[in-house]
């Protein structure tokens, strides 16, 4: 089976999110533009990332997600890094922050996006959640190079958890 079906499927646990489009094309429209996907981060569909989730560093308020993402341009002057993100929740609010996006050491978290919460349903064993306003934090400014403005708009997130027993 594809990766794809599988996440359509709800057979994998995960985060599925396409970060913000007009970026990702644009990185493919440089002549040296990279992306890398690796440690528990895999793409599906046409421009979609898939973080798996991770249910160690999981509790009621943060579901967290493993793999890392890294693009890179302009002869090196360009570097984003999109690791490990965790969604920190908080009644419908939804935080999702990711790891030092220099990959330094011991750096602190950043938030990178903010959106609202709907549970869209569940599945043979799956709960599936969603946020469709998903909005740059100030904190994340920086990491585009001052380009895009807190608010801007980035992709919706899917969200697939293994359902609670009661469920
Ligand atoms: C050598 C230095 C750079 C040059 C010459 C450059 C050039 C450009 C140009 C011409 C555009 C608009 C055209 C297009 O959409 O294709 C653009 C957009 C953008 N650049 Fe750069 N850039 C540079 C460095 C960076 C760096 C270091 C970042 C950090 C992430 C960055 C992030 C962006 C973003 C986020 C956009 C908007 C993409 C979109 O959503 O449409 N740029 N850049």
């Amino acid at each position: 089976m594809e990766a794809d079906e599988d996440v359509r499927q709800g057979l994998v646990h995960g985060l599925r999110w396409g970060l913000k489009k007009s970026f990702l094309d644009y990185v493919r429209r440089m002549p040296d533009g990279r992306g890398s996907v690796s440690d528990g981060a895999v793409p599906v569909g046409t421009g979609d990332l898939f973080y798996e989730h991770d249910a160690e560093r999981s509790d009621a308020g943060v579901w967290a997600f493993r793999g890392d993402v890294r693009f890179s341009g302009h002869f090196g002057m360009l570097f984003v890094r999109v690791a490990h993100p965790w969604l920190r929740i908080d009644g419908t609010n939804v935080e999702l922050s990711i790891e030092d996006p220099q990959a330094r050491e011991d750096a602190p978290r950043i938030p990178l996006v903010t959106g609202t919460l709907r549970r869209l349903g569940s599945q043979d064993g799956t709960e599936v959640w969603g946020s469709e306003d998903v909005a740059l934090t100030a904190e994340g400014v920086a990491l585009f190079n001052d380009v895009y403005a807190e608010g801007e708009p980035f992709e919706p997130l899917v969200i697939q958890l293994p359902a609670r027993p009661t469920d």
